[in-house]
């Protein structure tokens, strides 16, 4: 057995050893791995690139880039100190016994692949290569414009979000909501940049722009976009024609759409009458008749509109509800009627009033004390003892008798006639 096992021996060992040998290289090689911890890096932070080896290692060395050229750190860990570090790198970089290595006070321009060889007891050093990308913390954005004063309808405008970063993702809002869909707007690729074509006033708002990448985000102050428009629908209030009297006091008003207001000129008969939005005409003569012009005129459109408004000065003859001249007439009127009226009265009273008047004076003649004695007592009774005393006279014919019980107490006639036998 011996013997045999002894001649088969070294063949056998050979094969067995290659295959064991070739089966552990490729574990080796397999076994090396290399991650970046944390995945996503800030600028001003720190990173460990983590080895993962399942063997031993002796040694290991850090080089910058996948080539093994441009050495970082070599680690010994038999001396004292065990790092060895390239000067760039001084007191950022570190060892560690499992062949890691931490970077700290990282900058974007650590990004980049960093790459590990270790020595170990395997003939073939075994190498891996890890890639970081280390971002900035965001500064806020700010957004130019590249008209300050854009026109309705006239001007493009394009808002750029001025960043020095490199970034994933910018975008933009309009009123802190998401940008309205407008085919007017368009977005560079990059959406560094956006375009508003044809501007009208609807785009007239605050924009933001906001700049994310892995590690933090950031947005602008708002940018207030105005559109300027106008003078658009100049009109004069009130409208024409306009008719006022004379001496009266008429305020005429330019009205229009525009940003910003406008200027007024105020225009009669080619000279210029004001500047203000409003014209005030008092104390109306015939020399206020005629045209007036408002013309409005925007300096930052460069456009201007008009309106004018013809202005007749009436006389006060044509009556109008609340002249004093119509006062006036009324007045002249009223008296007119008041004079018709007592003359008519008058004619009246001469006509028909013959008889009357004779017996008023027979009234005076006979009773005139009994009269004024009963205008004494209540007036309920004073008809009754009037007519009675009156009638007396001219109704007794008539009803002699009849009238008096009727008409009034016994008490009051005794009185009555108390009284007169008094008087
Ligand atoms: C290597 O060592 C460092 C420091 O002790 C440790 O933080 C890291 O997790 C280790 N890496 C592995 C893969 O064990
Ligand atoms: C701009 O828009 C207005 C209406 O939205 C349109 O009438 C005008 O023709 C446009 N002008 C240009 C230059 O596109
Ligand atoms: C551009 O903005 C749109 C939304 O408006 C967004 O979906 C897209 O991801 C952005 N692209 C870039 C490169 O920022
Ligand atoms: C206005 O101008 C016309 C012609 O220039 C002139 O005949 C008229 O008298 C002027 N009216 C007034 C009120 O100045
Ligand atoms: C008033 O003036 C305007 C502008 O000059 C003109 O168009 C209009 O015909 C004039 N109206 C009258 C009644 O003169």
């Amino acid at each position: 057995m011996e013997f045999m096992f002894g001649c088969r021996g070294p063949a056998v060992w050979r094969f067995i050893l290659i295959v064991f040998l070739g089966f552990w290289s490729q574990q080796i090689s397999a076994q090396i791995s290399v991650v970046p911890i944390p995945k996503t890096l800030a600028e001003g932070s720190s990173v460990l690139l983590s080895v993962s080896f399942t063997g031993r290692i002796f040694t290991f060395t850090w080089y910058r880039g996948e080539t093994t050229q441009n050495r970082i750190l070599l680690y010994v860990p038999s001396d004292d100190p065990p790092e060895k570090v390239s000067p760039p790198y001084v007191g950022r970089v570190r060892g560690f016994p499992n062949g890691s290595m931490e970077i700290s006070g990282l900058t974007t321009s650590d990004s980049g692949s960093y790459t590990v060889q270790l020595q170990t007891e395997s003939s073939q050093p075994p190498t891996a290569t890890v890639n970081i990308t280390v971002s900035e913390i965001l500064g806020k954005p700010s957004i130019t414009a590249s008209l300050s004063q854009p026109v309705e309808h006239r001007d493009s405008v394009t808002l750029t979000c001025g960043t020095s970063s490199t970034i994933q993702t910018i975008l933009w809002h309009k009123e802190r909501q998401s940008l309205p869909s407008n085919d007017r707007m368009s977005l560079s690729p990059d959406n560094r940049t956006l375009t508003i074509s044809n501007v009208s006033i609807a785009d007239s708002g605050s924009y933001r722009c906001e700049v994310i990448n892995p590690v933090s985000r950031s947005t602008s102050d708002p940018y207030t976009l105005t559109v300027y428009y106008g003078p658009k629908n100049v009109e004069i209030n009130p409208k024409g024609p306009i008719t006022k009297p004379l001496k009266s006091q008429l305020t005429l008003d330019c009205v229009t759409e525009s940003d910003p207001d406008p200027n007024y000129t105020w225009t009669f008969n080619g000279t210029i009458k004001g500047h203000e939005r409003k014209l005030v005409l008092t104390d109306i003569s015939f020399r206020d008749q005629g045209n007036y012009t408002c013309e409005a005129y925007n300096p930052v459109t460069n456009l201007s509109g008009s309106a004018s408004v013809y202005v007749t000065a009436s006389d006060t003859s044509v009556p109008s509800v609340l002249t004093p001249g119509a006062i006036a007439g009324i007045v002249i009127g009223i008296l007119v009627l008041v004079a018709l009226i007592a003359a008519s009265i008058y004619l009246f009273l001469m006509k028909g009033g013959g008889k009357s008047n004779s017996n008023e004076i027979d009234m005076k003649e006979n009773t005139s004390n009994p009269r004024t004695d009963h205008r004494n007592p209540s007036p309920g009774r004073n008809p009754a003892s009037q007519t009675g005393e009156e009638v007396n006279y001219s109704e007794v014919n008539f009803k002699p008798n009849a009238q008096k019980p009727r008409q009034a107490k016994p008490q009051d006639n005794k009185t009555e006639y108390a009284e007169i036998r008094r008087t």
